[in-house]
């Protein structure tokens, strides 16, 4: 009896990435044309769990803005919005706090993974991340959030959280977020490493695709990219040891809505010589008018700012309700 609804988000913590598209906002387009309410966020509650300058931080979070807009989320048809213009997220994510046990924070493998060697000098909130992104799901009763492999434990947790505040209060106010992943989840790796994941935040700029490169930038890169010296197989089994292949096939399968299999029988032999001009061509064609119109709209801040304050008060209009059943339920 809850609403079919989604939740998902970005942290504006540096440019959009290839990654980000094929793994995250390519997806999330397509969701609007399900019957699931749609809810999509800039998280900078999230961003700020490590150091952000604030004189970059609100270019940053326009610029996501403007990756999700310019992807092709709808403003109407969706709620878009960034995360601190609606308090209610941070006020849910302490009472959360008070829910989740300790133990279960230490089992988190995104953190450890983080914080490295060095997890006493992170902040607490990196700490407590994953009480804010149960906070952030929640907080709109979301049903479902699209995720990639490494944020399933995470929704584990929410589900975990939304139980035991179920038991302990004898309610049955939280849904049971499920996952959803649709397809193999896409994960993009970098252009000079097959073996490591593309992110925004990667030392050299030759190894991932921006959202905000243009077509001869997009072009460049992969015509540069990283490959072994073997043509491409006769079949997929054939990629098998070959992670910068492998990687390059499955960008090219991702952007044009191919399977990887499929896009190995019509390039089966193929040297790089011809197949990545074929992939340059295919980014171009797909990537540069995203980047095009992301350009368009941020020569335009105040506008995207608008757009996001509308996004803020729809998602108001949902989630201060639910959070003062929180407190009412809690005795507060
Ligand atoms: P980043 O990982 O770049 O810091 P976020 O953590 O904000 O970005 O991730 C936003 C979304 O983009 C998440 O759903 C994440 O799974 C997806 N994503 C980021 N990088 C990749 C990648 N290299 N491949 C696939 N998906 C990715
Ligand atoms: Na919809």
């Amino acid at each position: 009896d809850f609403t079919p609804r989604i939740f998902s988000g970005i942290k504006p913590s540096g440019g959009l990435q290839l990654g980000n598209y094929l793994g995250a906002i390519k997806r999330f387009v397509q969701m609007q044309d399900t019957d699931f309410e749609t809810i999509y966020c800039v998280v900078d509650l999230h961003a700020i769990t490590v150091w952000q300058d604030p004189a970059e931080l609100p270019g940053m979070t326009r610029e996501v803005a403007a990756g999700y807009l310019a992807a092709g989320i709808d403003p109407e048809r969706s709620i878009l919005f960034n995360q601190a213009a609606v308090h209610e997220h941070a006020e849910l994510a302490w009472l959360f706090n008070c829910v989740a046990r300790v133990g279960w924070m230490n089992r988190m493998t995104q953190f450890k993974e983080k914080a490295g060697k060095n997890a006493e000098k992170q902040s607490l909130g990196l700490y407590a991340y994953p009480a804010l992104m149960a906070a952030d799901i929640l907080l709109y009763h979301a049903t479902h959030v699209p995720v990639g492999e490494d944020q399933k434990q995470h929704v584990e947790l929410t589900r975990d959280i939304a139980a035991k505040f179920n038991h302990d209060y004898k309610v049955d106010f939280f849904p049971e977020t499920q996952p959803v992943i649709e397809g193999p989840a896409m994960r993009v790796m970098n252009l000079r490493d097959g073996t490591k994941k593309m992110s925004k935040s990667g030392e050299s700029d030759m190894e991932r695709i921006n959202m905000l490169d243009d077509a001869d930038t997009i072009a460049k890169k992969f015509r540069k990219a990283r490959t072994d010296a073997e043509p491409l197989p006769e079949t997929a089994e054939g990629l098998e040891g070959r992670p910068e292949a492998r990687n390059l096939v499955d960008i090219y399968a991702a952007l044009s809505d191919m399977t990887p299999e499929a896009v190995i029988a019509e390039h089966a032999g193929a040297g790089w010589g011809a197949f990545k001009p074929a992939l340059a061509d295919l980014a171009v064609e797909k990537l540069a008018p995203i980047s095009g119109e992301m350009r368009r709209l941020l020569d335009d801040p105040a506008e995207i700012d608008r757009t996001l304050a509308r996004g803020a008060e729809r998602a108001r209009a949902i989630a201060a309700p639910i959070l003062k059943r929180t407190t009412e339920i809690m005795g507060l």
